[in-house]
C-alpha cells in the first residue's frame, strides 16, 4: 500500500499485474490522496470492507476472479466506491456489460494519463454527488428542494463535515442521536428534516468565526469568548437565508441554551427553548462525553449517563434525559456505528477541501467545551 499526500479521491488499483499496479499509481500521484493497491478480487474486497476508498480501477481478467466482480460488490453498497474497469483485451460485450452493471467507465489499455485522469475525476464527481444525494435524504424519503436549496445545504455540509473520519463525524453522530431520540419523543414527522438538518448543521456559524479566535491555543479572553457565543447567532442567519433550512435555524440558534436558563446566547429557558433543541442538547452532550478528545480520552457511556442524568432540569430538559435513560448502552452503540460509517463511506470525499477549516471546529470544540457541552 502507498499513500501519495494531496487533494483528490481515495483511489484503489486491482490489477494482477505489479508493473501496471506502479504505472498507474505513478500517474495518479498528483491528483490522488491517497493510492492503495490490490493484486486480486479478494484482496480488494477485503481493503474494501475496512478502508475508505472513493475510486477504484481494477483489471478485468485477473487469476482468481474478473473485475466485475466488484462491481457486484459495490452494487451492495449503493454503487460507492465508483468502479472503473480496465482492459487490456477489450470485448464490446465485456464494455457493456461493465456499463450495464453500474461501472463509472471502461478504459483501454493502454491508455494515456490525461485520459486516466479525466476517467477519475468524473468517477470522483459522480460519487461525490450520490453520497452528498444520499446525505440530503432522512429515512429514505428525500425532500424536495430547489436546486439552490439543494446546492446551498451540500455548501454547509461540505464546511461542516469531516475530512477527517476518526477524529471529525460529531455532527453525524450527534445527528443519528438526536434522531432517536426524536423518533422516542413522537417528533412531529413533517419537522423531522429541519431537525436533521439542524443537528447536522449546529456548529455551522463557526464559519464566520476569525481562525485567530478558533487556532488560539491560550485561554480565550472575555472578547474572545462572547465572539465564539455568537455563533448560533451567525449560524440561525446563516440558514435563515435559505428557505429550506428556516425552521432548522430556530433550532440552531437555541443550540447551546440550558434549561434552566443558564445558556447562551439570551439565557432562554424550559419549555421557551425549541423542543428540538432540547433533544439535541441531550445528544450532543453524549458525544461530546462518550468521543476522546485532544485533552482526554472517552467518558465511557456509564459516566457520560450519569453526567447527563445529573443534569437534568439545569442543563437538560427532564423530559428528554427521561427517554434519553430508556435507551440501551447497545443502541447508542449502534447509532455511533451507523454515523460512522456514513463519515467512511459519504462524508470524508466531500470534504476534503475543508479540511482544515474543519478540523480547526472540531479542535476548538475539544479544547474548550466542558463534558456536557460543546461551545
Ligand atoms: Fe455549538
Amino acid at each position: 500500500m502507498t499513500s501519495v499526500p494531496g487533494p483528490g479521491p481515495r483511489v484503489l488499483i486491482v490489477d494482477d499485474e505489479p508493473s501496471m499496479r506502479d504505472a498507474v499509481s505513478e500517474m495518479l500521484q498528483t491528483v490522488a490522496h491517497s493510492v492503495t493497491t490490490a493484486s486480486s478480487v479478494s484482496q480488494a474486497i477485503a481493503l474494501l470492507s475496512t478502508t475508505p476508498v472513493d475510486v477504484v480501477l481494477s483489471d478485468l481478467y485477473m487469476p482468481g476472479g474478473v473485475g466485475t466482480q466488484l462491481l457486484q460488490f459495490t452494487a451492495t453498497r449503493n454503487h460507492d466506491p465508483a468502479v472503473i474497469i480496465m482492459s487490456g483485451k477489450p470485448e464490446l460485450a465485456d464494455a457493456v456489460a461493465s456499463v450495464q452493471m453500474r461501472a463509472a467507465d471502461f478504459l483501454m489499455k493502454p491508455f494515456s494519463r490525461t485520459a486516466l485522469i479525466q476517467s477519475v475525476e468524473r468517477a470522483f464527481k459522480s460519487v461525490q454527488r450520490e453520497r452528498s444525494s444520499r446525505l440530503l435524504q432522512v429515512d429514505g424519503h428525500a425532500k424536495l428542494l430547489t436546486a439552490v436549496e439543494r446546492a446551498s445545504i451540500e455548501a454547509f455540509i461540505v464546511a461542516l463535515d469531516a475530512a477527517e473520519p476518526d477524529t471529525c463525524i460529531h455532527s453525524l453522530r450527534v445527528r443519528e442521536y438526536t434522531m432517536h431520540l426524536a423518533e422516542l419523543a413522537h417528533y412531529p414527522e413533517s419537522e423531522l428534516v429541519q431537525l436533521n438538518y439542524a443537528a447536522l448543521l449546529h456548529d455551522v456559524g463557526k464559519i464566520a468565526i476569525r481562525d485567530s479566535i478558533l487556532d488560539k491555543l491560550d485561554p480565550l479572553t472575555s472578547e474572545e469568548r462572547d465572539e465564539i457565543r455568537r455563533h448560533p447567532i451567525k449560524g440561525a442567519e446563516m440558514l435563515w437565508q435559505i428557505d429550506a433550512l428556516r425552521p432548522s435555524a430556530a433550532i440552531v440558534l437555541r443550540h447551546h441554551e440550558h434549561y434552566d436558563g443558564s445558556g447562551y446566547p439570551d439565557g432562554i429557558k424550559g419549555k421557551n427553548i425549541p423542543f428540538g433543541a432540547r433533544l439535541f442538547a441531550v445528544a450532543d452532550a453524549l458525544d461530546a462525553m462518550t468521543s476522546d478528545r485532544c485533552y482526554r480520552s472517552s467518558l465511557g457511556y456509564a459516566l457520560a449517563s450519569a453526567e447527563i442524568q445529573r443534569g437534568s432540569g439545569t442543563q437538560f430538559d427532564p423530559e428528554v434525559v427521561a427517554l434519553f435513560t430508556q435507551v440501551p448502552e447497545l443502541k447508542w452503540l449502534e447509532l455511533r456505528e451507523r454515523a460512522d460509517r456514513t463519515a467512511t463511506q459519504g462524508m470524508t470525499a466531500l470534504l476534503q477541501p475543508f479540511a482544515g477549516s474543519i478540523s480547526r471546529l472540531i479542535s476548538f470544540n475539544s479544547r474548550e467545551n466542558p463534558p456536557c457541552a460543546d461551545v
